[in-house]
């Protein structure tokens, strides 16, 4: 049974949680008709120029405007198939995190779309990409294309790319920029998701901004 607990306002002047609640109201009432009430917070990214179009090839050898991912968010990572470390653990967390949250809440799940773009078009066929995602999320979508259209779309995304001179091996690495962007379903940016996020973490952003 609930017992109304009694709060001290001051001496001699005791009022019950639901009086208090009562003399609070028309302040409440007053604070949301005049906009001064708690705002929605803003997106970390939200009006940052990063993102726009692109037509790009998937995997499946299909060609693929941003405009086909319209209404839906998306998770942006760009890399390469033959990257030794970094993209594949970006990548297998961003996979998990999707996962976790298809069994926490599968309606949220499905508006996202995870997006890989190969900054490595020569050696990331579609067949290579096919591949590649395919370990880290069934849904996961992978993009090449020429080299002046990776380009373009790294660099409306912010990313920095460079093809390595050869190592002692004679293996071609390349530096890029580590950071997936969620997006919205315009293409806005929203949040960065940097490389120290664990899956829970990120499984938690998308909680916040999915809608
Ligand atoms: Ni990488």
């Amino acid at each position: 049974m609930l017992q109304a607990r009694a709060y001290q306002i001051k001496p001699g002047h005791t009022m019950t949680c639901r009086q208090l609640a009562i003399a609070a109201l028309p302040l409440v009432l007053t604070l949301a008709g005049c906009g001064a009430a708690v705002k929605p917070k803003e997106a970390p990214l939200a009006g940052a120029p990063i993102g726009g179009p692109f037509t790009l090839i998937n995997q499946n050898g299909t060609a693929v405007s941003d405009a086909k991912f319209a209404g839906q968010y998306r998770i942006v990572y760009f890399g390469y198939t033959s990257c030794p470390d970094v993209c594949p653990t970006d990548l297998a967390k961003i996979g998990q995190s999707l996962r976790e949250l298809e069994k926490s809440d599968p309606a949220v799940a499905s508006k996202v779309t995870p997006i890989f773009i190969s900054v490595d078009p020569e050696r990331d066929t579609k067949d290579a990409i096919k591949e590649y995602v395919a370990n880290f999320h069934p849904r996961m979508v992978g993009l090449t294309g020429s080299p002046d259209e990776i380009k373009k779309v790294a660099d409306e995304y912010k990313i920095y790319y460079a093809k390595m001179p050869p190592d002692e091996h004679g293996f071609v690495r390349f530096d890029h920029t580590r950071i997936a962007y969620l997006m919205g379903p315009k293409g806005e940016p929203i949040a960065p998701i940097s490389a120290d996020m664990t899956p829970a973490m990120i499984e938690d952003l998308l909680k916040q901004w999915v809608k």
